[in-house]
């Protein structure tokens, strides 16, 4: 996105919901009262819940006056990690799984269904501004493979039907239920348990 696309979105202003405030109170407590600086990342979290997904510049300064710390310390986390997005990324963040496991089991295409209802480019906004989509590297369910996550949701088990209804739900500004595609419970073997037979709630 240009730098006057940026200008253009950014809010004046920024400040907590009631919830986030005491949420953001609450993290800080867990740290020496000189050491407020390390709530920075559970602050910014809380910052990009409550903005549909993404930090404002004008977010990064109120959580550095938040923890007393110059802006440029807040903004060096913010830029550095990746799980912040710091433009619009829509209501429903979808990112697709494309390492190895998941690229085998049919990553690409699911690639190519966001690419087709969602928008040509990735972190490019959906034509209703409701959502986008990224590539990303291993999400660490890589024996549900292929997968995709949805804000802080997981869908495992896509086929391209899944994935279709799951995207087409999105656009209209509903979100199916997360989880393995084909039911199966957690990292479960597909046919069923082979192992632990006798314990019940293994
Ligand atoms: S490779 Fe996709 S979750 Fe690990």
């Amino acid at each position: 996105m240009s730098i006057k696309k940026i200008t253009k979105i950014q809010p004046e202003t920024f400040e907590f919901s009631k919830e986030n405030l005491l949420a953001a109170e609450n993290e800080i407590k867990k740290y020496p009262k000189d050491k407020k600086a390390s709530a920075v990342m559970a602050l910014l979290y809380l910052v990009q819940t409550q903005n549909d997904n993404w930090i404002p510049l004008a977010a990064i300064k109120y959580v550095a006056k938040f923890l007393g710390v110059p802006y440029i310390q807040v903004y060096e986390v913010s830029t550095f990690y990746s799980m912040f997005n710091l433009a619009p990324v829509g209501k429903y963040f979808v990112q697709v799984c494309t390492t190895t496991p998941c690229m085998i089991r049919g990553s690409k295409k699911i690639v190519d269904i966001c690419r087709k209802h969602i928008s040509k480019n990735q972190y490019e906004l959906s034509e209703n501004k409701l959502c986008s989509w990224t590539e990303v590297e291993c999400l660490g369910a890589c024996v549900n493979a292929p997968m995709m996550q949805i804000n802080q949701d997981y869908f495992e088990d896509l086929d391209e039907d899944k994935t279709e209804e799951i995207i087409q739900t999105l656009l209209k500004d509903k979100l199916l239920k997360a989880g393995s595609a084909k039911n199966r419970k957690n990292t479960a073997p597909e046919k069923g348990k082979t192992t632990l037979l006798e314990v019940k709630n293994a």
